[in-house]
């Protein structure tokens, strides 16, 4: 028995030890962790159960069978994050560079399956130099195993990516299809093509970093949802955003404990600046409403003209999606359109209620947006509001002009209760641009046009600059002082806890993509 217990003590120790001491140190002189450290940082003390520790592979190719690490670089087994169970795997980059082909990905489906069957999120911590090229043709497959299971999960339980090194050519896409992604500055990249392809192919010259580091994706391109200063800062966000989820779309997200104060918010009544082509930030907005220090922002980089983040009202998980009047004076355009609708659909799919803060002026104009699509990306927010039957509730802080007004969670496309503040536009259209299309053949038979047109402005204004037109055909249900605007919502959400809603019976929708 001893020696029985001995090769075991062996075995482990050896499978924990990955590419060896080596390659250990030259992983931690990077500034990142290994697999396992990962994984004791990311988990509940002493929850991790490791599978397939002892897994191999079976390639032969280029004397990859002398070159076997047991585990096959990847660490994969279950555990729990704030008590929750979770599943997770991480690439180790020191066992050929954390590449992925047959045994590797089988270990990862592995708990991908056992995440659906037990409806409990998957989180994959990111580290490999891609396709392992010795295997060939069977990496590709081995992907596409993945990525298939990336879709059969969609929906069913989050799924969580952290890039936390190399990340590149088709290896991107499990990412991708996943729920949310966060990299870590300086040490990870994302890219489907190398700075060497890229320069063969385009004669662009540009570093892994400019192409598709950090901060690139989280500015540029919108690819990544956050990012992290660190190893240890991207494991302790990932555990703090899972708070704000369910463990599947069957359940809701836990609640926290929370006693009634004085809600009132009298800063709120003050926020909106007396000219209403002034700015001012919706992020004071929404920390007078939420309960304190449950902000957790998602693209936060990216699209800045629209907010969204996960909060709480009461304790219980919220999704806020609001327009920046400080940010290109949060018109909505191509890419917030997108980014709206994609966190639109993720709190819609896991039963997180959504809040919507509005105060936009339309859609940008412009041939760059025209020519871009502006047409089919805007309508991207208005199907996922749509189809949402989650609570949802809008709060009208100033305008809500066009066809923005429409989309922007209003009564009409489904939302459950619809507030304004005194200070609410609700209109068309700017007073001043209606005045010069209704009126124009009035300003400009007057003898002074420029007054006409000030007085037109002044009696559009005045119809339709307020949330009355709307309150009086019930598009709002109530006009609201700001600084009650936290107690309002507290009781809404309340009223809309039972909310049961349902899509017409369809194969699936068809959003415009
Ligand atoms: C096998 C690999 C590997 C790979 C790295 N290694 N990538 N082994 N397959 N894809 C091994 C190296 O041989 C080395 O082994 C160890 O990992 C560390 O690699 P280094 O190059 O020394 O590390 P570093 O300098 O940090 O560079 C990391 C790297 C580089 C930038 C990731 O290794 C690299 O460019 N790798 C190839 C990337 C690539 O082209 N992958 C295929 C993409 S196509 P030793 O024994 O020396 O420690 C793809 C298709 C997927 O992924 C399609 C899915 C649909």
């Amino acid at each position: 028995m001893q020696d029985r217990v001995a090769t075991l003590q062996k075995k482990t120790a050896e499978a924990h030890l990955g590419g060896g001491q080596k390659r250990i140190d030259a992983q931690h002189k990077k500034g990142k962790l290994t697999a396992r450290e990962r994984i004791h940082f990311l988990l509940d003390e002493n929850t991790f159960e490791e599978l397939g520790m002892l897994v191999t592979h079976r390639s032969t190719n280029f004397g990859l069978d002398k070159d076997i690490y047991l585990g096959d670089g990847v660490v994969t087994g279950y555990g729990k994050i704030n008590g929750r169970l979770v599943y997770v795997f991480s690439q180790d980059f020191t066992v050929l560079g954390g590449s992925l082909a047959e045994a590797h990905a089988e270990k990862i489906c592995r708990i991908m399956d056992l995440a659906m069957k037990n409806g409990a999120p998957v989180i994959g911590l990111n580290d490999s130099g891609g396709a392992r090229i010795q295997e060939g043709v069977v990496s590709l497959g081995a992907y596409a195993d993945i990525f298939y299971r990336n879709v059969q999960a969609s929906g069913v339980v989050p799924q969580i990516s952290a890039i936390m090194g190399p990340c590149a050519g088709g290896a991107v896409y499990s990412p991708a299809l996943t729920d949310f992604i966060m990299m870590v500055e300086n040490t990870s990249y994302m890219f489907v093509t190398g700075p060497n392809v890229v320069k063969t192919v385009t004669h662009e010259e540009v570093t892994s970093e400019e192409l598709g580091g950090a901060s690139t994706h989280s500015t540029k391109s919108g690819v990544t949802h956050f990012t992290a200063e660190n190893d240890i800062d991207c494991l302790k966000k990932i555990r703090v955003l899972l708070s704000y989820m369910p463990q599947n779309c069957e359940e809701e997200a836990p609640r926290n404990t929370y006693s009634a104060s004085t809600e009132t918010r009298p800063s709120l009544d003050h926020i909106i600046p007396a000219n209403p082509n002034q700015p001012y930030d919706m992020h004071e907005v929404i920390t007078q409403v939420i309960d304190e220090g449950t902000w957790f922002e998602v693209h936060k980089d990216y699209a800045e003209n629209i907010i969204t983040g996960f909060s709480r009202i009461a304790g219980r998980s919220v999704g806020i999606v609001a327009n920046q009047p400080a940010y290109l004076a949060g018109v909505l355009d191509i890419k917030s359109s997108a980014k709206g609708a994609r966190f639109v659909r993720f709190c819609d799919a896991f039963n997180i209620p959504l809040l919507v803060f509005e105060d936009v002026p339309g859609f940008l104009p412009g041939t760059d947006q025209e020519w871009n699509g502006i047409i089919s990306n805007g309508a991207k927010l208005l199907y996922a509001f749509s189809e949402a039957t989650v609570p949802r509730v809008t709060v009208i802080t100033r305008k809500a002009y066009g066809g923005a007004y429409d989309v922007m969670n209003s009564k009409h496309i489904g939302a459950d209760m619809n507030y304004a503040w005194p200070t609410a536009e609700i209109a068309v259209m700017g007073a001043k641009g209606a005045a010069e299309i209704i009126f124009k053949k009035e300003i400009s038979e007057s003898s002074n046009p420029e007054a006409k047109w000030k007085e037109k402005e002044a009696e559009y204004a005045e119809l339709f600059a307020n949330p009355y037109s709307a309150a009086e055909r019930g598009y709002v249900d109530e006009v609201i002082l700001p600084s009650q605007t936290r107690e309002k919502l507290i009781r809404a959400f309340a009223m809309l806890e039972n909310k049961v809603d349902s899509m017409p019976r369809k194969k699936h929708s068809n959003m415009p993509l």
